[in-house]
Order: structure tokens, then C-alpha cells, then sequence
């Protein structure tokens, strides 16, 4: 092997080059950051370690060929809105009918060959099985037709569901090849369970 080939391939590892050559960061390592002024800004560790704990689960089918496309100056929005959806609370019971979903994103070209990035934006209203109704908002980032993180948030006046009220569900959903969605509905903090919440989620 030649020296030079030998340098070159050191100096590749020096820069992390070989290693991971697509996700190198375009930054510059060595810049300089203004340390904390006082202690208070200092990293500490996590007071507990967060825990998923299963809220409830939404089934939405999206006919996802019947779309509306607009090309913006931001983008391609797509508007698709849904056939039929569901939701099950954490025994599979059915609780909710969601009506009139809509999801209004922008799609781009993904990061990964052959795939298409889209910024959710979900709106969606729920029958509740009370009689009263929940406002959905759905946003986060998806993979078109296969699978998304997103964030839920819901607002209603039921009673009966009022511990779905101001949390930000963590919410991971996928297609499995189908045009029905299934979202997954997670409280993002056990230690911090919204008030009424129902004796199965092991509330005081
Ligand atoms: C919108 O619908 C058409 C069929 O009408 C389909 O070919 C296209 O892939 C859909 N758009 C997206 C982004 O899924």
C-alpha cells in the first residue's frame, strides 16, 4: 500500500469521513459557544426517566388517492381527508367517531430515496360516547403511505373525557401497507397525569 494512500485514508478518519460520510455535520466542531454566565444554566440530569403510558387509539381510514394538490410558493399541499375513523381506549373499547378529518400537509421530497416527506397537519372532530365532542389537532412528520410521529392535542367540555384535555399526546401511527392509519396515543409523562384521569391509567 502507498503512503500517500495510507495519509489519505488517516486523514479521512481524522475528519470522520469514512465513517459516516452522508450524515457528516456541516458544522464546524471547534466552534466557539459562550459557556453558562452561573451554575443555574448548567445540564443536569433528568429527575426521573419518562414513561409511555398507552391513552388511547385512533384507526383513521384516508382515501389517499382522492387528494386535492396545489403546488404553493411553499410547497406541494396535499389535502386528503378521511372515509371513517375510530378511537379505542387502552382495553380496545370503543369510545369515539371521528368525523370530517382532514389532513392539509406539505409534501417534499424525503431524505431517503424513493420516499416523500410530508409535514402533517390533521384537524379532525370526534363523536364522543357521551354526546359531547373533541377538537383534534395532529401535527408532525410522516413518511407519505408509511408512517409518521406525530403530537396530539385535544380539547373538549366532556366531562367524562376531560383528562384529554392539555396533553401533548405523543402519537406514532403507521400504514402496514393499508390506507387505515393506526395512531397510537401515549401520555408523555407518567409523572405528570393530567387531573380525572380514568382509575385504569392508575390515577390517585
Ligand atoms: C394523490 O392522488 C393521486 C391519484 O389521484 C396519486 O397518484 C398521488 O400519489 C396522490 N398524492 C400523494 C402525495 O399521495
Amino acid at each position: 500500500m502507498r503512503v500517500s494512500t495510507i495519509f489519505s485514508g488517516l486523514l479521512a478518519c481524522a475528519l470522520g469521513v469514512s465513517a459516516s460520510p452522508t450524515i457528516r455535520s456541516t458544522f464546524d466542531a471547534t466552534t466557539q459557544l459562550n459557556p453558562p454566565s452561573h451554575e443555574l444554566l448548567e445540564w443536569t440530569p433528568p429527575q426521573y426517566t419518562p414513561e409511555l403510558i398507552p391513552a388511547f387509539q385512533a384507526k383513521i381510514d384516508w382515501d389517499l388517492d382522492n387528494n386535492h394538490t396545489i403546488e404553493t410558493p411553499a410547497g406541494l399541499q396535499c389535502s386528503w381527508w378521511a372515509r371513517e375513523g375510530h378511537w379505542y381506549d387502552a382495553e380496545g373499547r370503543q369510545f369515539g367517531e371521528i368525523l370530517r378529518a382532514n389532513d392539509d400537509g406539505i409534501v417534499t421530497e424525503g431524505t431517503e430515496p424513493g420516499t416523500r416527506f410530508l409535514e402533517l397537519i390533521i384537524f379532525y372532530v370526534v363523536l364522543l360516547d357521551d354526546g359531547h365532542w373533541a377538537y383534534v389537532k395532529h401535527t408532525g412528520g410522516a413518511v407519505v403511505r408509511q408512517y409518521q410521529n406525530g403530537v396530539v392535542r385535544v380539547v373538549t367540555d366532556s366531562e367524562k373525557y376531560s383528562w384529554l384535555n392539555r396533553v401533548d399526546f405523543v402519537a406514532p401511527g403507521s400504514f402496514d401497507g393499508t390506507e387505515v392509519m393506526t395512531v397510537n396515543h401515549y401520555f408523555p409523562n407518567a409523572n405528570n397525569l393530567p387531573n380525572g384521569l380514568p382509575p385504569s391509567h392508575g390515577a390517585c
